[in-house]
């Protein structure tokens, strides 16, 4: 079986990224062969500043692998270390009907946010699709947001294989219910577009006062609180065990427990969750070779797969 997924370098890893595809990501490792690349043309459709844009690849790319990934296991890339996914895009293009493109709420969202309306973004699906589907990917775990894309995906994969033979595979997304929208400290989706994230590598300063500043209801220290309506509660279940957070429901219950004490529990286990990470990454910011060769020897792996694809694609449509 062969997992693949992709990520944006568009700013600080959220906890949201983390639980909602990174996490599922590590742990499908061991079913299968993963790829997991970062997704740097995607980037451009917002327009980054170029250093910009370059800074943040070396930063993503230090905080996924600090996240556990075996890169005995992985192939781990930059998109745009294999252009020919840019290549497939054109021909999947050719078979995309525009109302599919329409349909797709990311566009109308990133246009409600004040981006250019540019036809990088309104394609965005179609290189996402192209990234899946040149490496004949079975299973690509994203958060629930990505969910249409993937039917896009899907869909385009069908029609390209209807018409010219049977070239790609089929893919499935995964996307766990549970983990599909993480809250973010104002109790909407988390999101950096949203400015409600509580990052995975912040400072300890810096994240005590994140986790302070979630928004709860105006209910007193002596109150009895309801846990099922509280982010607190529902962050706290990402690190916690069961145990720990049927204490934390039962004191919600009965009150004496106020929010203040909640995210003083959620700050501890957060913080000591990602303690091995922290290590791991400072590791690798003081070994930047090391990533570098990472990603070189990903992009070879990754090009030759691609390659297989597109020279199946290319012969199909009739370009040799
Ligand atoms: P953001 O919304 O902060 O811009 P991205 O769109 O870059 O995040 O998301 C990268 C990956 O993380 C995607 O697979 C996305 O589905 C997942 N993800 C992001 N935010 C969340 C969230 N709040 N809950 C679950 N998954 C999420
Ligand atoms: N669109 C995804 C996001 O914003 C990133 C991405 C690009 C991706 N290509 C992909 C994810 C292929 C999974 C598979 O998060």
């Amino acid at each position: 079986m062969r997992i693949l997924s992709g990520i944006q370098p568009s700013g600080r890893l959220h906890i949201g990224n983390y639980f909602g595809m990174m996490k599922q990501a590590v742990e499908l490792q061991k079913q299968g062969e993963t790829f997991l690349f970062i997704a740097d043309y995607h980037s451009l459709t917002t327009l980054p500043k170029p250093e910009q844009l370059r800074e943040r690849v070396t930063e993503v790319a230090i905080d996924f692998l600090a996240c556990g990934l075996d890169v005995e296991k992985t192939c781990f890339f930059r998109q745009s270390e294999v252009p020919q996914v840019c290549e497939l895009t054109w021909l999947l293009n050719a078979v995309c009907p525009l109302g599919l493109l329409q349909r797709a709420h990311s566009y109308k969202d990133k246009i409600a946010k004040g981006f250019d309306a540019s036809n990088g973004l309104f394609s965005y699906p179609v290189l996402m699709a192209a990234d899946i589907l040149i490496y004949q990917s079975n299973l690509v775990p994203v958060g629930k947001d990505q969910k249409q894309h993937l039917e896009i995906t899907r869909d385009l994969a069908i029609k390209f294989n209807d018409r010219f033979g049977e070239i790609f595979t089929i893919p499935d997304g995964y996307i766990p219910e549970s983990v599909a929208v993480i809250p973010g400290i104002d109790g909407q989706k988390m999101s950096k577009s949203y400015d409600n994230t509580i990052p995975i590598f912040g400072t300890e300063k810096e994240i005590r006062k994140v986790v302070m500043s979630i928004v709860t209801d105006s209910k007193g220290l002596n109150d009895s609180k309801d846990p099922d309506k509280c982010s607190i509660v529902g962050l706290y279940k990402l690190f916690a065990n069961p145990e720990q957070v049927e204490e934390m429901n039962d004191k919600y219950r009965t009150g004496g427990y106020g929010y203040g004490h909640a995210k003083q529990a959620l700050f501890e286990s957060m913080w000591n969750y990602f303690e091995p990470m922290r290590k791991r990454r400072n590791e690798l910011i003081a070994n930047p070779d090391t990533v570098r060769e990472i990603l070189q020897k990903g992009a070879k792996k990754a090009s030759a797969e691609a390659e297989k694809t597109m020279s199946k694609a290319r012969q199909a449509v009739g370009l040799r």
